[in-house]
């Protein structure tokens, strides 16, 4: 097995499963002081405004810098990658050590021949496969027309993105209640919450409080899920999915490093990196939308003259969605869901002036170079056309980084606009959706970028033309 993964995951005791949530090390809990208020990426964009793009944080035993300058992502993601590796502390429980955590010939060999599942050729066989999802989301959506009630976005995109995951990835339905597996994966990310969710003030001290159980619960409903995907029945029956590779792989004697353990923490991996980030996306877009109908309409005209009245689209139709894929990647740069990316640098550097020792932290704000005017005309603004066809060519490098950037960018990006593609255009045609929330959304950071108190609607059916 690897150097690494012995720990990833074992059983452990209720109290180490709570222990593991809110770990006082983890660097999320050291950033918590700047995710305060309604506005935390203001105060994060304001500090690194007036500190010229650098802004050196002090804990007690060690540096944290935030970074916000598109060199500093050359440097970092491309130029010194291998001197600067990835920091997931605090995040172990959720990502075991897959894919996205280790670093170096490793990384290599786990990455290598996943490569082969996330490929265009490959995602144009997904495609009946993420239809199926979309459909039956688009019946539960008809329930909910009628019942008028409102409910949270997110959770509902969230709930679509497992479906498509684990149909197109692993040949399967999902087998539990994908809406428990949404709570037990908030436990995680709400990473601001752990705290809370173990401790209660009491008197002068800090005692423990009994929601250990439920964090414990959580954790153990998490661990549970990649277990109860291979034992569930194939959906179709394919040959060749990404969980058939993992069983290869750990079937291969001359492959060490995949054994049964590697695989589990590859599915939690996409359960979460799959899922999460795409269902943000797809709730942003869905928001961006009714609040400017004029894009809503063209994204509905788009549907309706490219797919009309087929099955499911087709690859090339897909590509020639263009005005779907703009609203989409402008969501992105509005609302990255990985706001920041954390690495530790492994030897000394100096960056803008400041010098970068060994074991410090430094954090790519990618929500900042979003949203900095030296990049992006009216960065505020929300304008789908920064993506038509030949603006790419006018922008700075690394100004856009919904997907990070260098060897350890996104897998799953192309498939991840692909879902949003097909899911937008053919839910917007059918529905139209009321927002019934605040405006603006206040931000929740936690490890993703989220809508604080999420994205309330209601939907309704749309009238057919005569
Ligand atoms: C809108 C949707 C998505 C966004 C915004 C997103 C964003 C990102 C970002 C920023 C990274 C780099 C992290 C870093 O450098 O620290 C990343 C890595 C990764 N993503 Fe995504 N992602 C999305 C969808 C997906 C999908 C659909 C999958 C797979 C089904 C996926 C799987 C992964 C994996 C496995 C990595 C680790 C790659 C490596 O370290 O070599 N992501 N993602």
């Amino acid at each position: 097995m690897t150097d690494t993964a012995d720990t990833a995951s074992a059983p452990k005791s209720v109290k180490d499963h709570a222990q593991s949530l809110g770990q006082e090390h983890s660097i999320w809990f050291k950033l918590t002081p700047f995710m305060k208020g309604d506005d935390p990426m203001g105060t994060v964009n304001r500090l690194l405004k007036k500190m010229n793009g650098v802004v050196p944080i002090k804990m007690r035993d060690e540096k944290i810098f935030m970074l916000g300058k598109v060199e500093h992502f050359d440097r970092i993601f491309v130029k010194k990658v291998d001197q600067y590796h990835k920091f997931f502390s605090g995040l172990e429980p959720i990502f075991g050590k897959s894919m996205i955590t280790v670093d170096g010939a490793l990384w290599q060999n786990v990455r290598t021949p996943q490569q082969k599942s996330f490929h265009p050729k490959v995602y144009a066989e997904y495609i009946p496969h993420l239809q199926s999802a979309i459909d039956r989301k688009e019946e539960m959506w008809a329930k909910r027309a009628e019942s008028g009630e409102s409910f949270e976005m997110v959770e509902e995109t969230w709930t679509l993105a497992c479906d498509m995951i684990s149909k197109a990835l692993f040949d399967r339905e999902f087998p539990i209640n994908a809406n428990a597996v949404y709570g037990a994966v908030k436990a995680y990310t709400s990473v601001g919450n752990h705290k809370e969710l173990r401790l209660k003030k009491e008197h002068d001290g800090l005692v423990e409080v009994t929601s250990e159980e439920a964090a414990a619960g959580a954790i153990e409903a998490w661990h549970t899920v990649p277990d109860a995907i291979i034992n569930s029945d194939p959906w179709k029956g394919r040959e060749n999915t990404l969980l058939t590779l993992f069983q290869e792989l750990e079937a291969d004697p001359d492959n060490p490093t995949y054994d049964h353990e590697q695989a589990i923490d590859e599915m939690k991996q996409y359960l979460w990196a799959g899922t999460e980030t795409t269902a943000l996306t797809m709730a942003w877009c869905v928001y961006n939308l009714t609040q400017n109908p004029e894009m809503m309409e063209k994204v509905r005209a788009e549907a309706d003259e490219i797919i009309g009245d087929k099955a499911e689209p087709t690859w090339d139709d897909l590509l020639k969605m263009t005005y779907t894929r703009s609203v989409i990647q402008e969501t992105m740069r509005m609302y990255p869901p990985a706001w920041a990316l954390i690495r530790e640098a492994k030897e000394e550097d100096e960056i803008d002036g400041h010098k970068i020792m060994p074991g410090d932290k430094v954090v790519a704000c990618c929500y900042s170079v979003h949203m900095n005017e030296e990049y992006w005309s009216e960065p505020e603004k929300f304008k789908p056309e920064r993506f038509e066809k030949g603006q790419m060519k006018k922008r700075v490098k690394y100004s856009y980084m919904p997907f990070g950037a260098g060897k350890r960018a996104c897998i799953g990006g192309q498939l991840a606009m692909i879902e949003n593609t097909m899911a937008l255009g053919q839910l917007m045609r059918r529905f139209e959706p009321e927002y019934v929330g605040v405006t603006p959304v206040p931000f929740n950071i936690t490890v993703t970028l989220t809508p604080k108190g999420g994205l309330h609607f209601k939907l309704h059916e749309r009238k057919k033309k005569a």
